[in-house]
């Protein structure tokens, strides 16, 4: 058991510091704000799936809103907003949670307090008058709620862009950029296509265009949009975020160690062989390269990370492969799929890495009848494990990729065996 500090970050989003890659995604978040702070403003969507990295890109982005990170002399100063969604929030709930976040942030002296108040009073009247206004409040109160909340919330972001010391504001920002993290987990009572869309379209009618807003979550937040307001999806540009290349593998794995000797006294080296090996398990996921990170650095003892380092963390017991199971995979394939036949399928479909697969080629290897294939199939299309091509009956793919890698990984003994 050693002191060292460990660099990797297998729970946690990274941080701007240790970010790596993205590049593309981030010049289009980059444009974004710029459009934004001249008017017009382009909202975007990030999407990927679970541990790609979404959270990660979201708090990137929030630093170079913020001005805290700088590139090519670009110096943003918007007033950032953050909300994670989760099954219980309402749209009460959001609007108090921006109200809250602007409150906090502008409201730094005596006027600046009075202003806000009287700007967000209709919600102090409403809870005064006892409106129903949770889940189940009724269409009409929603909409009045919306009217309200878009006029305030137009009035304290024209005060604080244009004439902040009118209002006793500090300081003047560029705009707002409200962050929301976890938007797959939206219940279809909050409607958040319709609440986004009709928000915007407010603001927008009352020449209030300094408010950019970024939503994040699992694939699934697309048809969230579209199932509560069929076109609020086009309000926003889509970022979807795949695997990292190689060299961005690399690059992760060359930052938290140069990270680790800034840390330590005790410096440690990773060889040429277990960075490549570590590249090629992790296959450009973000969560497996930390976690595999995190777990060979624990597993060294002399100060040079090797192969065997990395195989013993990866595929000890409670070693990265059991870690990552536990937090993504596990639950989905021995809880969720209650089926042997089930298992096999994905089984087979794993052996083709992440791409397509079609019908003809899992029942050459499956072992079962026909209609139990077919069952299997249903029970996973059902369950969101896999997803079938557009236009293309027949042809399958994992909905989670890094899904598929694990079970590879893990559930086939045959893989760990044959690896060096
Ligand atoms: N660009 C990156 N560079 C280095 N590490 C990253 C990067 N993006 C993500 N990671 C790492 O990958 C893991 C998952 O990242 P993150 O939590 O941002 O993903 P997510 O898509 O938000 O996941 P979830 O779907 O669980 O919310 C974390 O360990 C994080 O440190
Ligand atoms: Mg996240």
């Amino acid at each position: 058991m050693h002191k060292r500090i460990n660099p990797f970050r297998p729970n946690s989003p990274v941080n701007p510091g240790m970010f790596v890659g993205r590049i593309e995604e981030i010049e289009r978040l980059e444009s974004s704000l710029v459009q934004t702070r001249a008017d017009q403003p382009a909202h975007f969507i990030i999407t990927g799936e679970r541990g790609i990295g979404k959270t990660s890109l979201m708090t990137y982005i929030r630093c170079l809103a913020q001005g805290s990170i700088v590139l090519e002399n670009l110096k943003f100063k918007f007033l950032v907003i953050d909300v994670d969604i989760d099954r219980n929030t309402t749209q009460l709930g959001l609007i108090r949670r921006i109200e809250c976040a602007l409150t906090s942030e502008l409201g730094k002296s005596e006027p600046a307090r009075h202003f806000l108040a009287d700007a967000w009073s209709f919600l102090k009247r409403l809870e005064v008058a006892g409106t129903k206004l949770n889940a189940s409040g009724s269409a009409q109160c929603d909409e009045v709620l919306a009217d309200e909340f878009a006029n305030s919330f137009a009035a304290v972001t024209q005060r604080m862009c244009m004439q902040p010391q009118a209002s006793g504001f500090a300081d003047s920002f560029e705009g707002i950029l409200v962050l929301i993290d976890e938007a797959d987990n939206s219940s279809s009572a909050l409607q958040l296509g319709s609440f986004l869309k009709l928000l915007l379209e407010r603001l927008q009618r009352r020449d209030c265009n300094r408010v950019l807003v970024g939503i994040a979550g699992l694939p699934e937040v697309r048809a969230v949009l579209h199932n509560s307001h069929p076109s609020s999806l086009r309000l926003f540009e889509e970022h979807c975020l795949n695997r990292l290349s190689q060299n961005e593998v690399r690059q992760v794995l060359d930052v938290c160690i140069a990270h680790a000797n800034d840390l330590n006294d005790e410096k440690v080296a990773l060889t040429p062989s277990a960075r490549d090996l570590v590249t090629r398990i992790s296959e450009g996921y973000p969560h497996f390269i930390q976690q595999f990170g995190y777990s060979a650095f624990a597993m060294d003892v002399d100060c040079s990370i090797d192969e065997d380092d990395v195989i013993k963390g990866a595929f000890a017991p409670r070693g990265a492969m059991d870690l990552i199971g536990d937090r993504y995979y596990r639950n989905d394939f021995y809880n969720r799929i209650q089926n042997d036949s089930y298992r096999q399928v994905l089984r087979i479909m794993a052996e083709q890495n992440d791409s397509w697969v079609n019908r003809a080629h899992i029942k050459k290897h499956f072992k079962g009848t026909t209609s139990v294939l077919s069952n299997a199939i249903k029970a996973l299309r059902d369950r969101h494990i896999i997803l079938g091509k557009e236009g293309q009956p027949g042809v399958y793919r994992f909905q989670h990729r890094g899904f598929a890698l694990w079970i590879k990984l893990c559930a086939q003994p045959t893989v760990v065996e044959s690896l060096p």
